[in-house]
Protein backbone atom coordinates (compact mmCIF):
# COMPACT_ATOMS: atom_id res chain seq x y z
CA UNK A 1 0.00 0.00 0.00
CA UNK A 2 1.52 3.50 -1.06
CA UNK A 3 0.49 6.45 1.28
CA UNK A 4 0.65 10.18 0.50
CA UNK A 5 4.66 10.81 0.41
CA UNK A 6 3.46 14.35 1.32
CA UNK A 7 1.32 12.97 4.45
CA UNK A 8 4.31 10.26 5.72
CA UNK A 9 6.67 12.83 5.83
CA UNK A 10 5.13 14.68 8.72
CA UNK A 11 6.28 14.04 12.25
CA UNK A 12 4.28 13.07 15.49
CA UNK A 13 3.90 15.89 17.73
CA UNK A 14 6.71 15.06 20.32
CA UNK A 15 5.23 16.79 23.03
CA UNK A 16 2.06 15.39 23.24
CA UNK A 17 3.66 11.90 23.00
CA UNK A 18 5.44 12.70 25.75
CA UNK A 19 2.68 13.69 27.93
CA UNK A 20 1.10 10.60 26.80
CA UNK A 21 3.95 8.37 27.69
CA UNK A 22 4.15 10.03 31.42
CA UNK A 23 0.03 9.59 31.82
CA UNK A 24 0.24 5.83 30.69
CA UNK A 25 3.77 5.85 33.38
CA UNK A 26 1.61 7.39 36.06
CA UNK A 27 -1.70 4.42 35.11
CA UNK A 28 1.17 1.62 35.09
CA UNK A 29 1.60 2.96 38.78
CA UNK A 30 5.01 4.34 38.81
CA UNK A 31 5.49 7.17 40.81
CA UNK A 32 6.20 9.99 37.42
CA UNK A 33 6.85 13.44 38.15
CA UNK A 34 5.89 15.15 34.83
CA UNK A 35 7.07 18.51 33.62
CA UNK A 36 5.96 18.46 30.13
CA UNK A 37 2.80 19.64 29.93
CA UNK A 38 1.49 21.97 27.77
CA UNK A 39 -1.59 22.44 29.63
CA UNK A 40 -3.38 24.29 32.95
CA UNK A 41 -3.50 21.82 35.96
CA UNK A 42 -6.37 23.53 37.05
CA UNK A 43 -10.19 22.81 36.07
CA UNK A 44 -12.13 24.53 34.05
CA UNK A 45 -13.91 27.37 36.00
CA UNK A 46 -16.46 26.37 37.44
CA UNK A 47 -19.06 29.12 35.56
CA UNK A 48 -18.13 27.88 32.56
CA UNK A 49 -19.19 24.04 32.96
CA UNK A 50 -22.18 25.69 34.69
CA UNK A 51 -22.69 27.43 30.54
CA UNK A 52 -22.34 23.94 29.30
CA UNK A 53 -24.67 21.88 31.33
CA UNK A 54 -27.10 25.09 30.33
CA UNK A 55 -26.37 24.71 26.77
CA UNK A 56 -27.09 20.74 26.40
CA UNK A 57 -30.68 21.61 28.91
CA UNK A 58 -31.05 23.89 26.14
CA UNK A 59 -30.81 21.69 23.75
CA UNK A 60 -27.74 23.04 21.93
CA UNK A 61 -26.54 20.41 20.23
CA UNK A 62 -27.11 20.77 16.18
CA UNK A 63 -24.98 21.86 13.89
CA UNK A 64 -24.24 26.02 14.10
CA UNK A 65 -22.95 28.18 11.78
CA UNK A 66 -19.42 25.76 10.63
CA UNK A 67 -16.95 29.26 11.03
CA UNK A 68 -19.09 29.73 14.79
CA UNK A 69 -22.04 31.00 16.12
CA UNK A 70 -23.07 34.79 15.48
CA UNK A 71 -22.83 35.19 19.25
CA UNK A 72 -19.18 33.72 19.88
CA UNK A 73 -17.75 36.09 17.01
CA UNK A 74 -19.25 38.80 18.66
CA UNK A 75 -18.30 38.20 22.12
CA UNK A 76 -14.70 37.53 20.38
CA UNK A 77 -14.86 40.97 18.10
CA UNK A 78 -15.92 42.52 21.99
CA UNK A 79 -12.67 40.63 23.96
CA UNK A 80 -10.41 42.22 20.83
CA UNK A 81 -11.81 45.73 21.31
CA UNK A 82 -11.50 45.40 25.24
CA UNK A 83 -8.24 43.61 25.26
CA UNK A 84 -6.27 44.26 22.96
CA UNK A 85 -7.49 47.36 21.04
CA UNK A 86 -8.07 45.86 17.68
CA UNK A 87 -11.45 46.85 15.90
CA UNK A 88 -12.59 43.57 13.78
CA UNK A 89 -16.04 42.65 12.18
CA UNK A 90 -17.82 38.95 12.60
CA UNK A 91 -16.83 37.90 9.26
CA UNK A 92 -13.57 38.72 9.92
CA UNK A 93 -13.13 36.03 12.88
CA UNK A 94 -13.31 32.45 12.56
CA UNK A 95 -13.68 30.09 15.68
CA UNK A 96 -12.06 26.74 15.24
CA UNK A 97 -11.49 23.46 16.78
CA UNK A 98 -8.38 25.08 19.05
CA UNK A 99 -5.67 27.55 17.94
CA UNK A 100 -4.26 24.63 16.39
CA UNK A 101 -6.90 24.23 14.11
CA UNK A 102 -6.80 28.30 13.32
CA UNK A 103 -3.51 27.79 12.55
CA UNK A 104 -3.68 24.89 9.99
CA UNK A 105 -6.40 26.54 8.00
CA UNK A 106 -4.58 29.84 7.74
CA UNK A 107 -1.56 27.93 6.26
CA UNK A 108 -4.03 25.85 4.08
CA UNK A 109 -5.92 29.60 3.03
CA UNK A 110 -2.84 32.09 2.50
CA UNK A 111 -0.12 29.14 0.83
CA UNK A 112 1.08 28.41 -2.49
CA UNK A 113 3.86 25.66 -3.29
CA UNK A 114 7.12 26.77 -2.35
CA UNK A 115 5.55 30.08 -0.70
CA UNK A 116 8.01 30.71 2.45
CA UNK A 117 6.91 30.93 5.92
CA UNK A 118 9.73 32.60 8.40
CA UNK A 119 9.61 30.78 11.94
CA UNK A 120 11.97 31.84 14.70
CA UNK A 121 13.80 28.86 16.09
CA UNK A 122 13.47 27.70 19.20
CA UNK A 123 9.57 27.34 17.97
CA UNK A 124 6.68 25.74 19.10
CA UNK A 125 7.02 22.09 17.29
CA UNK A 126 3.77 22.37 15.01
CA UNK A 127 4.67 25.47 12.78
CA UNK A 128 6.64 23.53 10.58
CA UNK A 129 4.87 20.74 9.54
CA UNK A 130 1.78 23.20 9.59
CA UNK A 131 3.55 24.68 6.80
CA UNK A 132 4.49 21.56 4.94
CA UNK A 133 0.84 20.28 5.48
CA UNK A 134 0.45 23.11 3.49
CA UNK A 135 2.85 22.66 0.88
CA UNK A 136 4.87 25.65 1.98
CA UNK A 137 8.46 25.88 2.87
CA UNK A 138 9.18 26.67 6.99
CA UNK A 139 12.24 29.35 6.39
CA UNK A 140 14.16 29.32 9.95
CA UNK A 141 15.41 32.39 11.80
CA UNK A 142 17.68 31.43 14.85
CA UNK A 143 17.16 33.22 18.09
CA UNK A 144 19.54 33.50 20.81
CA UNK A 145 18.94 32.94 23.89
CA UNK A 146 20.51 36.16 25.46
CA UNK A 147 18.25 38.02 23.39
CA UNK A 148 15.57 35.79 25.34
CA UNK A 149 14.33 33.87 22.41
CA UNK A 150 13.00 37.03 20.40
CA UNK A 151 14.13 37.46 16.97
CA UNK A 152 15.06 41.24 15.92
CA UNK A 153 13.43 42.74 12.76
CA UNK A 154 17.56 43.20 11.61
CA UNK A 155 17.35 39.03 12.07
CA UNK A 156 14.28 38.66 10.05
CA UNK A 157 15.37 41.17 7.24
CA UNK A 158 17.91 38.61 6.73
CA UNK A 159 15.54 35.87 5.81
CA UNK A 160 13.38 37.74 3.34
CA UNK A 161 13.05 36.77 0.11
CA UNK A 162 10.69 37.52 -2.72
CA UNK A 163 8.88 34.01 -2.03
CA UNK A 164 8.21 35.43 1.76
CA UNK A 165 5.03 34.75 2.35
CA UNK A 166 4.36 35.06 6.02
CA UNK A 167 6.32 35.32 9.46
CA UNK A 168 5.35 33.77 12.35
CA UNK A 169 5.26 35.63 15.33
CA UNK A 170 4.35 33.66 18.57
CA UNK A 171 3.61 36.00 21.61
CA UNK A 172 4.17 35.30 24.79
CA UNK A 173 6.36 32.72 23.25
CA UNK A 174 6.84 28.90 23.90
CA UNK A 175 8.76 27.39 24.67
CA UNK A 176 10.89 30.69 24.95
CA UNK A 177 8.72 32.36 27.34
CA UNK A 178 9.37 35.69 25.44
CA UNK A 179 7.12 38.47 25.82
CA UNK A 180 7.89 41.07 22.83
CA UNK A 181 7.76 44.90 23.21
CA UNK A 182 6.08 48.00 21.59
CA UNK A 183 9.30 48.98 19.63
CA UNK A 184 10.18 44.89 18.34
CA UNK A 185 6.72 44.99 17.12
CA UNK A 186 6.67 47.92 15.31
CA UNK A 187 10.35 47.22 14.11
CA UNK A 188 8.81 44.12 12.67
CA UNK A 189 5.25 45.47 11.86
CA UNK A 190 7.13 48.01 9.52
CA UNK A 191 8.84 44.97 7.47
CA UNK A 192 5.75 43.29 6.78
CA UNK A 193 4.17 46.45 5.68
CA UNK A 194 7.60 47.25 3.11
CA UNK A 195 8.01 43.72 2.15
CA UNK A 196 4.24 42.64 1.77
CA UNK A 197 4.23 39.59 3.85
CA UNK A 198 1.19 38.59 6.62
CA UNK A 199 1.96 38.18 10.06
CA UNK A 200 0.91 34.97 11.71
CA UNK A 201 0.33 36.58 15.67
CA UNK A 202 -0.43 33.44 17.76
CA UNK A 203 -1.51 35.01 20.97
CA UNK A 204 -2.71 31.85 22.67
CA UNK A 205 -0.79 32.57 25.95
CA UNK A 206 -1.59 36.20 26.37
CA UNK A 207 -2.90 36.52 29.34
CA UNK A 208 -0.22 34.44 30.99
CA UNK A 209 2.74 36.95 31.62
CA UNK A 210 4.27 38.39 34.59
CA UNK A 211 6.83 40.86 36.23
CA UNK A 212 4.03 43.74 35.07
CA UNK A 213 4.47 43.27 31.74
CA UNK A 214 1.75 43.92 28.80
CA UNK A 215 0.59 42.10 26.15
CA UNK A 216 0.47 43.89 23.02
CA UNK A 217 -0.56 42.74 20.02
CA UNK A 218 0.93 43.41 16.88
CA UNK A 219 -2.18 44.10 14.57
CA UNK A 220 -2.84 46.66 17.09
CA UNK A 221 -0.49 48.99 16.18
CA UNK A 222 -1.20 50.44 12.72
CA UNK A 223 -4.24 49.78 10.44
CA UNK A 224 -1.98 48.58 7.70
CA UNK A 225 -0.31 46.03 9.78
CA UNK A 226 -3.82 45.32 10.86
CA UNK A 227 -4.40 44.49 7.40
CA UNK A 228 -1.73 41.96 7.22
CA UNK A 229 -1.90 40.28 10.54
CA UNK A 230 -4.04 37.19 11.52
CA UNK A 231 -4.52 37.30 15.43
CA UNK A 232 -4.95 33.69 16.62
CA UNK A 233 -5.81 33.38 20.20
CA UNK A 234 -8.31 30.65 21.76
CA UNK A 235 -9.42 29.33 25.37
CA UNK A 236 -7.25 26.46 26.07
CA UNK A 237 -4.23 28.29 27.84
CA UNK A 238 -6.22 30.81 29.60
CA UNK A 239 -9.24 29.23 30.62
CA UNK A 240 -8.35 25.73 31.32
CA UNK A 241 -10.29 24.54 28.30
CA UNK A 242 -7.71 22.35 26.44
CA UNK A 243 -9.87 19.94 25.79
CA UNK A 244 -12.95 21.66 24.88
CA UNK A 245 -11.16 22.87 21.64
CA UNK A 246 -12.12 25.96 20.63
CA UNK A 247 -10.12 28.56 19.43
CA UNK A 248 -10.19 31.63 16.88
CA UNK A 249 -8.15 33.48 14.41
CA UNK A 250 -8.81 36.95 12.89
CA UNK A 251 -7.82 38.44 10.17
CA UNK A 252 -8.32 39.78 6.19
CA UNK A 253 -12.12 39.03 5.45
CA UNK A 254 -11.29 37.51 2.05
CA UNK A 255 -8.73 35.02 4.15
CA UNK A 256 -11.25 34.21 6.73
CA UNK A 257 -14.03 33.43 4.16
CA UNK A 258 -11.37 30.86 2.35
CA UNK A 259 -10.72 29.43 6.19
CA UNK A 260 -14.21 29.16 6.98
CA UNK A 261 -14.74 27.38 3.83
CA UNK A 262 -11.73 24.78 4.46
CA UNK A 263 -13.24 24.22 7.59
CA UNK A 264 -17.15 23.78 6.27
CA UNK A 265 -16.14 20.71 4.03
CA UNK A 266 -13.43 19.37 6.78
CA UNK A 267 -14.62 19.67 10.24
CA UNK A 268 -17.90 22.06 9.81
CA UNK A 269 -18.71 23.65 12.87
CA UNK A 270 -16.28 23.16 16.31
CA UNK A 271 -18.33 21.62 19.38
CA UNK A 272 -22.07 23.59 19.62
CA UNK A 273 -21.61 23.10 23.45
CA UNK A 274 -18.06 24.25 24.05
CA UNK A 275 -19.07 27.19 21.74
CA UNK A 276 -21.83 28.10 24.10
CA UNK A 277 -19.27 28.16 27.13
CA UNK A 278 -16.72 30.08 25.54
CA UNK A 279 -19.10 32.94 24.80
CA UNK A 280 -20.02 32.74 28.40
CA UNK A 281 -16.58 32.52 29.45
CA UNK A 282 -15.43 35.50 27.02
CA UNK A 283 -18.32 37.75 28.34
CA UNK A 284 -17.70 37.91 32.35
CA UNK A 285 -15.02 39.50 33.89
CA UNK A 286 -11.70 37.76 34.09
CA UNK A 287 -11.22 36.92 37.86
CA UNK A 288 -10.95 32.99 37.28
CA UNK A 289 -7.73 34.04 34.36
CA UNK A 290 -5.86 36.62 37.30
CA UNK A 291 -6.31 33.79 39.79
CA UNK A 292 -4.65 31.04 37.96
CA UNK A 293 -2.27 33.27 36.59
CA UNK A 294 -1.14 34.26 40.39
CA UNK A 295 -0.87 30.80 41.26
CA UNK A 296 1.46 30.43 37.89
CA UNK A 297 3.40 33.12 39.33
CA UNK A 298 4.35 31.55 42.38
CA UNK A 299 5.30 28.28 40.73
CA UNK A 300 7.37 30.13 38.20
CA UNK A 301 9.26 31.89 41.22
CA UNK A 302 10.31 28.96 42.90
CA UNK A 303 11.24 27.24 40.02
CA UNK A 304 13.31 29.67 39.33
CA UNK A 305 14.93 29.96 42.59
CA UNK A 306 15.19 26.05 42.97
CA UNK A 307 17.19 25.87 39.28
CA UNK A 308 19.71 28.94 39.86
CA UNK A 309 20.93 26.58 43.15
CA UNK A 310 21.62 23.33 40.78
CA UNK A 311 25.07 23.09 39.42
CA UNK A 312 25.28 22.87 35.42
CA UNK A 313 21.97 24.40 34.64
CA UNK A 314 21.14 28.03 33.68
CA UNK A 315 17.54 29.49 31.92
CA UNK A 316 16.91 33.03 31.02
CA UNK A 317 13.97 34.11 32.98
CA UNK A 318 10.65 33.56 31.07
CA UNK A 319 8.19 36.28 31.06
CA UNK A 320 5.14 35.05 29.89
CA UNK A 321 3.54 31.36 29.18
CA UNK A 322 4.37 28.39 31.65
CA UNK A 323 7.32 27.14 30.10
CA UNK A 324 11.33 27.42 31.22
CA UNK A 325 13.84 26.41 29.03
CA UNK A 326 16.53 25.30 30.84
CA UNK A 327 20.04 25.19 29.00
CA UNK A 328 21.26 22.23 29.79
CA UNK A 329 24.48 22.34 27.61
CA UNK A 330 27.00 22.66 30.91
CA UNK A 331 26.01 18.61 31.10
CA UNK A 332 27.12 17.70 28.29
CA UNK A 333 30.70 15.08 27.93
CA UNK A 334 29.46 13.99 31.59
CA UNK A 335 27.84 10.38 32.35
CA UNK A 336 25.14 9.46 34.40
CA UNK A 337 26.02 6.00 35.53
CA UNK A 338 26.61 4.39 32.01
CA UNK A 339 25.04 6.79 29.83
CA UNK A 340 27.06 9.64 28.53
CA UNK A 341 24.63 12.90 28.49
CA UNK A 342 25.57 14.47 24.95
CA UNK A 343 22.49 16.68 23.88
CA UNK A 344 18.89 16.65 25.01
CA UNK A 345 17.54 13.91 24.38
CA UNK A 346 19.85 11.71 26.56
CA UNK A 347 19.72 13.70 29.12
CA UNK A 348 15.44 13.41 29.26
CA UNK A 349 15.68 9.87 28.82
CA UNK A 350 18.54 9.47 31.32
CA UNK A 351 16.29 12.01 33.71
CA UNK A 352 13.26 9.87 33.17
CA UNK A 353 14.73 6.04 33.34
CA UNK A 354 16.72 7.09 36.85
CA UNK A 355 14.20 9.49 38.46
CA UNK A 356 11.10 9.58 36.88
CA UNK A 357 11.17 12.91 35.94
CA UNK A 358 9.67 13.69 32.21
CA UNK A 359 10.92 17.15 30.69
CA UNK A 360 10.87 17.84 26.82
CA UNK A 361 14.15 17.59 24.96
CA UNK A 362 14.46 20.92 22.94
CA UNK A 363 15.37 19.30 19.77
CA UNK A 364 11.56 18.89 20.11
CA UNK A 365 11.65 22.91 19.12
CA UNK A 366 15.09 22.54 17.25
CA UNK A 367 16.97 23.78 20.33
CA UNK A 368 19.02 20.82 21.87
CA UNK A 369 20.71 22.55 24.30
CA UNK A 370 17.55 22.93 25.97
CA UNK A 371 14.83 20.84 27.65
CA UNK A 372 11.47 22.30 28.64
CA UNK A 373 10.16 22.30 32.16
CA UNK A 374 6.51 23.39 32.35
CA UNK A 375 4.99 24.91 35.53
CA UNK A 376 1.79 24.18 34.84
CA UNK A 377 1.96 21.84 37.98
CA UNK A 378 1.09 21.44 41.15
CA UNK A 379 3.27 23.21 44.01
CA UNK A 380 4.15 19.86 45.38
CA UNK A 381 4.58 18.18 42.27
CA UNK A 382 7.54 21.17 41.41
CA UNK A 383 9.38 20.98 44.70
CA UNK A 384 9.09 16.53 44.01
CA UNK A 385 10.56 16.68 40.43
CA UNK A 386 13.36 19.46 41.04
CA UNK A 387 14.38 17.71 44.35
CA UNK A 388 14.88 14.52 42.20
CA UNK A 389 16.41 17.00 39.10
CA UNK A 390 19.15 17.75 41.43
CA UNK A 391 19.88 14.54 42.78
CA UNK A 392 20.45 13.51 39.08
CA UNK A 393 22.53 16.71 38.56
CA UNK A 394 24.58 16.16 41.17
CA UNK A 395 25.57 12.27 40.24
CA UNK A 396 26.46 13.16 36.96
CA UNK A 397 30.29 12.43 36.94
C1 LIG B 1 2.25 28.26 20.85
C2 LIG B 1 0.98 27.47 20.82
N1 LIG B 1 0.06 27.79 19.89
C3 LIG B 1 -1.10 27.12 19.82
C4 LIG B 1 -1.38 26.07 20.66
C5 LIG B 1 -2.66 25.32 20.46
O1 LIG B 1 -3.62 25.53 21.41
P1 LIG B 1 -5.08 24.92 21.23
O2 LIG B 1 -5.28 24.01 22.39
O3 LIG B 1 -6.01 26.09 21.27
O4 LIG B 1 -5.15 24.20 19.93
C6 LIG B 1 -0.44 25.69 21.63
C7 LIG B 1 -0.70 24.55 22.52
O5 LIG B 1 0.16 23.93 23.07
C8 LIG B 1 0.77 26.43 21.72
O6 LIG B 1 1.70 26.12 22.63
Amino acid sequence: MILSKKACGISESLTLSIDAKAKKMKSEGYDVVGFGAGEPDFPTPDFIVQAAKEALDKGFTKYTPSSGTPLLREAICKKFERENHITYTPDEVIVSNGAKHSLYNIFQAILNPGDEVIIPRPYWLSYPEMVRMADGVPVVVDVREEDRFKVSAEGLRKVITPKTKAFILNNPGNPGGCVYRQEELQAIADLAVENRFFIVSDEIYESLIYDGQKHISIASLTDSVRDLTFTVNGMSKAYAMTGWRIGYAAGPKEAIQVMGNIQSHSTSNPNSIAQYASTVALNAPKDCVQKMVKEFDKRRLYMMERIRAIPYLSFQKPEGAFYIMLNISQCFGKHHGNTLIHDSLSFSDSLLKSRMVTVVPGIAFGADSFVRLSYANSMDNIRRGLDRMEEFINELV
